[in-house]
């Protein structure tokens, strides 16, 4: 047995994709198991990019089994034209391929619609979602009446339930919402219908699947979607997503017992960045974040907004350690920060005369509330063509060595470029390299 989660340990958008294609040289399953497509992994093999929003990132890897679990929440229409696209780029999908739990759980047009209407219901306390319906569905799972993916086995079945959620989506966007946005039942069923017969082979138990894997001695990737700082629970409320991203979800999300993980990776860059609205105490403004925005290419994958950017955050990063219990740290975009002159590390809070040591609890605490900074030496060499640890300049030894020290988590690997090449070995632990041998 052996498997691996890979979690953001930050906002998202923390190069979760590229590690994981890169981890997969030797994997049989990359499982995604939460999130929809409100996710945006970048792919970039031989120079090529390819933007995935669902597919799981072993897609790419011919040998590689893709799971998306019970936990995800699944737009069809957004399936298909990517299976479509990633076809297009040469790679094979095909049921064995890949397989979508039965219990996974349908974002439909209505979602988008509430999703939509809602924020601007919000005004300026908005959460800057992405717009994708993904909050709407899984409300609609929680109060027990979403739409699932065994339902595309039997469409008949579920047609007259889609149609009284249209008929309440409706009144909840005009009464309530006051919106004029509207579904129409019939467009809406033709489309579900025609997908349903697509999809349908696709839909399995991959529960049993993933289970079964790891007792033959498969191994397996759960590939988190966002980042720690984003959980519904544990991350900034209220400007977080709707599902668990910390690494205990990929047991509930794919329906396998904690036991079965042995190993968390945490994927963080050499700063920070957050997209949407939401406290960010290391937030770099003026010049310096635009420089780094512009280097760091921090655009959505997604939605194409820019990304917030500031400095690295070891108290937040701490807390996704801590609530994932990650047990090693994956360090990206090193080669960003190259050419300024001195770096920041985050290393506590304060309040007035008040000490802070970790994120707190609601976004009026954030008022007032100042970064302290360790400052240490940058790197003024392009770093982006170096593949050796050895290579490296002696200053972003030292970096790295400071952040291994104020975590108290090893990195074991850091990356300096989008390819799978530019990933270097620091101190990879047992579990990983057995995973890769
Ligand atoms: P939602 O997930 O669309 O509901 O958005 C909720 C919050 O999570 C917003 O601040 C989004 O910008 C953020 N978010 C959602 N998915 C991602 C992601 O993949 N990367 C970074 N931020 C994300």
């Amino acid at each position: 047995m052996s498997s691996i989660v890979i979690v953001g340990a930050q906002w998202g958008d923390e190069g979760k994709g590229k590690i994981v294609d890169v981890l997969t040289e030797r994997a049989d399953w990359v499982v995604r198991f939460q999130g929809g497509n409100n996710a945006g992994h970048t792919i970039v093999v031989d120079g090529v990019k390819t933007a995935l929003s669902l597919l799981p990132s072993g897609i790419l890897r011919p040998h590689v089994k893709c799971l998306l679990g019970a936990g995800v929440v699944m737009n069809p229409t957004v399936l298909l034209s990517e299976i479509d696209r990633v076809r297009a780029a040469g790679a094979e999908i095909n049921p064995g391929r890949l397989v979508i739990d039965r219990d996974a759980h349908l974002v439909l047009d209505y979602h988008i619609l509430v999703d939509k209407a809602r924020e601007l219901a919000r005004g300026a306390s908005k959460i800057g979602t992405t717009g994708r319906g993904i909050g709407p569905a899984y409300e609609d799972r929680s109060q027990r009446s979403g739409i699932r993916c065994a339902d595309l086995l039997t469409p008949h079945r579920m047609r007259e339930r889609v149609r009284a959620h249209v008929e309440e989506k409706n009144k909840l966007l005009k009464y309530v919402l006051e919106s004029k946005a509207h579904v129409d039942f019939d467009q809406l069923w033709t489309q579900l219908e025609r997908e349903a017969e697509i999809l349908a082979p696709f839909v399995g138990n991959g529960s049993r699947l993933i289970f079964d894997a790891l007792r033959r001695g498969e191994k397996v990737i759960f590939e988190g979607a966002q980042g720690v700082l984003l959980d519904q629970v544990h991350g900034t409320y209220p400007f977080v997503t709707s599902s668990s991203t910390i690494a205990g979800s990929a047991t509930i999300g794919v329906g396998v017992g904690p036991k079965m993980i042995d190993s968390v990776l945490g994927i963080a860059k050499a700063y920070c960045t957050r997209v949407g609205e939401g406290p960010f105490p290391t937030e770099m403004l003026g010049e310096l974040g635009d420089e780094v925005r512009q280097k760091g290419r921090e655009f959505g994958t997604v939605t194409g907004r820019a990304r917030r950017c500031g400095w690295f955050d070891v108290v937040a990063m701490k807390r996704a350690i801590r609530t994932s219990g990650i047990d090693s740290v994956i360090l990206t975009k090193l080669d960003v920060l190259s050419g300024l002159p001195t770096l920041k590390l985050c290393t506590g809070y304060t309040r007035g005369d008040e000490l802070v040591d970790d994120l707190p609890p609601s976004s009026e605490d954030y008022e007032g509330l100042e970064a302290t900074y360790l400052e240490v030496p940058g790197w003024s060499e392009d770093i982006s063509s170096v593949r050796t640890w050895d290579a490296l300049p002696k200053t972003v030894h030292a970096f790295v060595e400071t952040l291994t020290n104020l975590l108290e988590c090893p990195v074991s690997f850091i990356s300096v470029g989008p390819g799978r090449e530019a990933t270097i070995p620091v101190a990879p632990p047992q579990v990983v390299r057995e995973f890769l041998a």
